[in-house]
């Protein structure tokens, strides 16, 4: 079966695991830090904490930036159970607003029209669907009119930049929210096995976050609560003192992982190039057929780069094949498609909870009965390329 995406693993990714199986560490080694340096390194941002995965990673996100019980949360329908998820498990209710026609990511617009009619929200999670960044500066902008914080949802967009004012950014670099996550799952662009990170410019929410990330349990003797402790002996902690300051959680990425992630973090690029080859190749293809509106393809918005982690094919109004009829007889070929995403509002958990009416996402719901993801993953070959869209091309029309 070829799969909608999947990992590429070569002989310096199983050597760079292997070293660390021989050697001393197994987790919360020196290669943790080293990953964790790399990424803040490579995105721009000041700090990052490599977690467990990227839900792990929203949930933290969302402690970190103190959303508790009775706070409105707003994300992207268009996205993974994830990414609203993680204001539930706060205690928060998590809303929704239509996606952005030329993004398919979170419309700021449709955020504001929130925040003028209602309370604003205590935090605004952007996803960065499919790789292709959301407008975060519109969202900067609009946290601080409405005072909101932000955590950009980046699973998707590990090395995708966007310029804005002439200057470029990177995905997960923080310029614009307060933090940013990366998930490092296997269909990812680059892959611990599970694995994520949260990404932040502010010293405070580091150190909060490593706490939650490791029991809540703080070691460094600088932030010890002050009088807490009566262990104090001549002014000194002893070298086996810690405290728990916070409920936190085992979220800890290991040194197996980590040494993984350094491997694929220095494959990045060459990914990313593949990936937009394979974008490119996909889009000529369709380029006739979006013409005569059989097919539309992803969109590329202006001033982005992105790194495309899915090829989102939707079905136009002269196509000759349901979206359902057209998966079912690629999955008889071999390939798998897959949809991304039923929009979250329409997961029963969701239904049941909050109740939340799909018409008032006009834009999602078109995408959603429309969209096949196609397989797209730097190791396609040209041959395998050649047999999907032969057999995309001779049933679409
Ligand atoms: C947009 C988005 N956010 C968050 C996640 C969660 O990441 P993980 O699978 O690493 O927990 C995913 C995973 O598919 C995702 O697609």
């Amino acid at each position: 079966m070829i799969p909608y995406g999947r990992q590429s693993i070569d002989e310096e990714d199983i050597a760079a695991v292997v070293e660390v199986l021989r050697s001393d560490w197994l987790t919360q080694g020196p290669k943790v830090k080293e990953f964790e340096e790399a990424l803040a390194s490579r995105c721009g941002a000041k700090h990052c904490v490599a977690v467990a995965n990227g839900t792990v990673a929203l949930h933290l996100a969302c402690l970190a930036l103190a959303v508790k019980e009775g706070d409105v949360g707003i994300t992207s329908p268009l996205s993974f159970v994830a990414s609203a998820n993680c204001i539930a498990y706060c205690g928060g209710k998590p809303e929704f607003a239509d996606i952005d026609r030329s993004r398919l990511c979170l419309s700021p617009d449709k955020v504001e029209e929130y925040c003028k009619t209602h309370k604003a929200p205590k935090v605004v999670i952007p996803v960065d669907f499919a790789g292709a960044p959301a407008d975060l500066p519109r969202f900067k902008e609009l946290s601080e009119k409405y005072g909101f914080q932000s955590v950009e949802d980046a699973a998707h967009a590990i090395g995708a930049r966007y310029t804005f004012e002439g200057r470029e950014y990177a995905c997960g670099s923080c310029a614009h929210t307060d933090l940013a996550i990366f998930s490092f799952h296997p269909v990812k662009t680059i892959t611990t096995g599970e694995g994520g990170a949260i990404l932040t410019n502010e010293d405070e929410l580091a150190v909060k976050l490593r706490r939650l990330a490791s029991h809540g349990v703080e070691k460094d003797s600088s932030k010890f609560v002050p009088g807490h402790s009566k262990i104090v002996t001549q002014h000194q902690f002893p070298a086996w003192y810690h405290e728990m300051q916070d409920l936190g959680f085992n979220a800890r990425i290991t040194d197996i992982q980590s040494a993984l992630g350094m491997s694929q973090l220095k494959r990045l690029d060459e990914f990313k190039s593949k990936r937009q080859q394979l974008v490119r190749k996909y889009n000529e293809a369709f380029d006739e057929l979006e013409r005569r509106e059989i097919v539309l393809r992803p969109p590329w918005p202006e001033n982005t780069d992105p790194c495309y982690h899915l090829y989102t094919l939707r079905l136009g109004a002269a196509c000759k094949i349901s979206r359902d009829d057209l998966f079912l007889a690629l999955r008889n070929r071999g390939i798998h498609c897959q949809v991304h995403y039923i929009p979250i509002y329409r997961q029963p958990y969701y239904v049941d909870r909050f109740g939340v009416m799909p018409e008032r996402f006009p834009e999602t719901e078109k995408y959603f009965a429309s969209c096949l993801s196609l397989p797209l993953f730097p190791d396609m070959d040209e041959t395998t390329f050649d047999y999907v869209i032969t057999a995309v091309l001779s049933l679409v029309q």
